[in-house]
């Protein structure tokens, strides 16, 4: 019998987030009191009147199919919202709402990216954006940031040589490393941008996740890049509507029309009643918003303070986004470090060479869960470090 399967997935691997946090799950099944610090999942609930909404929304019949594009009054609410917040002008036809941002990107990638095309990605990079490349034919090419400080420079970018490169991919503030990219460093991306003819897709999924008096600036608004840049956003991660599945996508028409031709001809549309609770939470009061982000910055501190005090860990402070990305020195095979930690204590994160070439050595720590299981997840964390390195000065 001749093989089934397409060649084109082949060299995609299974989201590694997802397989740690499905193994975590797993041993939770069998009774184990697993601390999962794996996942990108907040541990709120969403809040009381986006949930009403749907309700009601539902008890109404809203249940229909909606329009592909997106129901009127939520492509209102992210016009409003673009425009007001971050400086951003769209057409209803510049928009279209998606299950998920995740899809969003899927679909930017599908809309460009041609076989034998190029797609940088700044690393370390979020674990779906390579199997996103590589399913749209594309081919990835890391750009590989100096570990720690992850500064994106004008050398940095120029220090890859992708003679084929047609798309940029950007995420700020930054999932795993937490940092929120400078003016300057916004600069150099656009600079570098339309130097080279690329269109950059731009992954605002954490924008308002900032701590320590961050600010985020949506890369389009820089000159010249408007035209060139397809805006990625959502609402999984600042409502905590993870389970939603609910995002979207704002683009010049030209690319915008691409784009919704593979959103509607796969997935028609994000569900109604989801788009009507998407609409209030932009609608609606934003306190509990700023209630959770309070809740992460405490957990933030809890977490630096807790690794750096670990030994042989580096943890510099997240500046914005829910994660921290130690160094940790007896994780050189992340894979290993995590496997280890997972079936040793009973804690699970994310092995860092999963987010590309820098992120070997580190680990994802994931602190969109509560204090509680952070600390206990900690004190289990630092007994299997301080058995492995005694040695190590502290
Ligand atoms: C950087 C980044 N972009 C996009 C997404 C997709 O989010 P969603 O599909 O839930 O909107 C995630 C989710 O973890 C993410 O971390």
């Amino acid at each position: 019998m001749r093989d089934f399967t397409a060649a084109r997935l082949r060299d995609v691997q299974e989201s590694a987030t997802i397989a740690v946090s499905d193994k975590a799950k797993a041993l939770k099944a069998q009774g184990k009191d697993v601390l999962d610090l794996s996942g990108g999942d907040p541990h709120f609930k969403t809040p009381e009147h986006i949930r009403r909404e749907a309700f009601e929304a539902m008890e109404r019949g809203d249940t229909r199919y909606p329009p592909s594009r997106g129901v009127p009054r939520l492509l209102e609410a992210i016009q409003r919202k673009l425009a007001q917040e971050n400086g951003l002008e769209y057409a209803r036809d510049e928009l279209v709402v998606t299950p998920g941002g995740k899809l969003g990107i899927y679909a930017s990638l599908m809309a460009t990216v041609e076989p034998g095309d190029q797609v940088l990605l700044l690393s370390p990079a979020w674990v779906s954006y390579e199997p996103g490349i590589r399913l749209a034919g594309g081919s990835p090419v890391y750009v590989p940031l100096e570990p720690e400080e992850y500064r994106i420079t004008p050398e940095a970018l120029r220090s890859v040589d992708a003679p084929r490169a047609k798309v940029l991919i950007f995420n700020s503030p930054n999932n795993p490393t937490g940092r929120v990219a400078t003016r300057e460093e916004l600069e150099a991306v656009s600079e570098f941008a339309r130097e080279r003819d690329l269109l950059v897709i731009s992954d605002e999924l954490y924008e308002k996740l900032l701590y320590d008096g961050h600010e985020h600036t949506s890369l389009a608004t820089l000159p010249g890049m408007w035209e060139r840049t397809i805006t990625v956003n959502g609402f999984s991660k600042a409502y905590a509507m993870t389970g939603w599945r609910l995002g979207y996508v704002a683009a010049p028409r030209e690319i915008i029309a691409q784009l919704f031709k593979v959103h509607q001809q796969s997935v028609t549309a994000a569900a109604t009643f989801t788009q009507l609770a998407g609409a209030r939470a932009l609608e609606g009061p934003q306190d509990e918003v700023d209630d959770m982000l309070r809740e992460y910055d405490s957990n933030r501190r809890l977490v630096v303070q807790a690794l750096n005090d670990m030994p042989g860990v580096y943890c510099p402070s997240p500046e914005g986004a829910f994660y921290a990305f130690p160094r940790i020195e007896s994780a050189s095979d992340s894979v290993r470090f995590a496997q280890e930690l997972l079936e040793d204590a009973l804690v699970a994160v994310t092995p860092g060479v999963a987010f590309g070439p820098t992120g070997e050595g580190h680990v994802r720590i994931s602190f969109a869960t509560s204090a509680d299981v952070l600390e206990r997840a900690f004190e289990r964390m630092a007994k299997v470090l301080n058995d492995r390195v005694p040695s190590l000065p502290r």
